[in-house]
């Protein structure tokens, strides 16, 4: 696990981005794995950008987005289905019908939960996986006391999640789902790369217990720890509880230089 301390968003939207348009050069039918909220809007940010300024094309890319609340009506601005197309793919050239989400209106939820994890199989696995975290250490929707190696399924949100993400919904924790259709832990870990991006001193307990904590699902985002290939991208705030700052401040200076 790499941990960068950056300075600013439009540093860790840089770097983030830095990591994609490297995979895209290399392989240009990637398989993007897409997290929704408001952590990895500055990465959406940059790609948009470079992608307006002629540096990347997602022509011959496929995504898969992580989770999707259960319940919301089909229009509903919050539904990440319409999160993700509104903050990022539809103001890149993803084509027609390259970006897939849980259906959470599948007639049996079990079932098209099955069918979600399959498809991501189907399509060669995940290659760069962009991670969120929640307060209460989730990653996607795979709450506390979550199998470490769970598949794609429907879960129930924390009150603390509920709370967290009553923002979106006019601040009425009622109006938050209750349920979502997430991938699971074992699902996430097949990705290929992951970068998780947490801002802020509302996560910084959190990315103490992801980068420094025992692996556990009490803290699902510890998981990470077992994965080769993960980068943590966080500001200054996120950081402020973390033992070993300096430690990853150098550590990150000479990957840097050296990379
Ligand atoms: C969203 C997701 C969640 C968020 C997490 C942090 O697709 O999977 O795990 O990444 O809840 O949310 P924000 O970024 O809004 O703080």
């Amino acid at each position: 696990m790499k941990v960068a301390i950056l300075p600013s968003n439009e540093k860790i939207g840089e770097v983030a981005a830095d990591f994609v348009e490297t995979l895209l050069s290399e392989k240009s039918n990637a398989i993007l794995g897409l997290a929704t909220g408001s952590s990895p809007l500055p990465l959406y940010k940059e790609l948009i950008a470079r992608h307006k300024a002629g540096r990347l094309s997602f022509a011959n890319c496929r995504a898969f987005t992580l989770d999707e609340y259960v319940g919301l009506d089909p229009e509903h601005p919050e539904r990440y289905a319409n999160f993700i197309r509104r903050e990022f793919t539809d103001q890149v050239d993803f084509p027609e019908g390259a970006v897939n989400t849980p259906n959470d209106k599948a007639e049996n939820l079990n079932e098209g939960a099955a069918a979600y994890d399959a498809s991501i199989r189907e399509a060669g696995g995940v290659d760069f996986q962009i991670l969120g975290i929640g307060s209460d250490g989730h990653i996607a929707f795979n709450e506390p006391g979550e199998s470490l190696t769970s598949r794609t399924h429907v879960g129930f949100l924390t009150d603390q999640t509920r709370e967290d993400n009553a923002r979106f919904f006019d601040g009425d924790i009622t109006k938050v789902p209750t349920r979502a259709m997430t991938q699971g832990l074992g699902t996430i870990m097949e990705a290929r790369q992951i970068v998780l991006i947490a801002q802020g001193k509302g996560k910084a307990r959190a990315v103490r217990e992801l980068v420094e904590g025992g692996v556990s699902s009490r803290w699902p985002a510890t998981i990470l720890q077992m994965h080769q290939n993960v980068f943590v991208l966080i500001d200054e705030d996120a950081a402020s509880e973390l033992e070993l700052k300096e430690h990853y401040r150098e550590d990150w200076a000479k990957y840097v230089e050296f990379n």
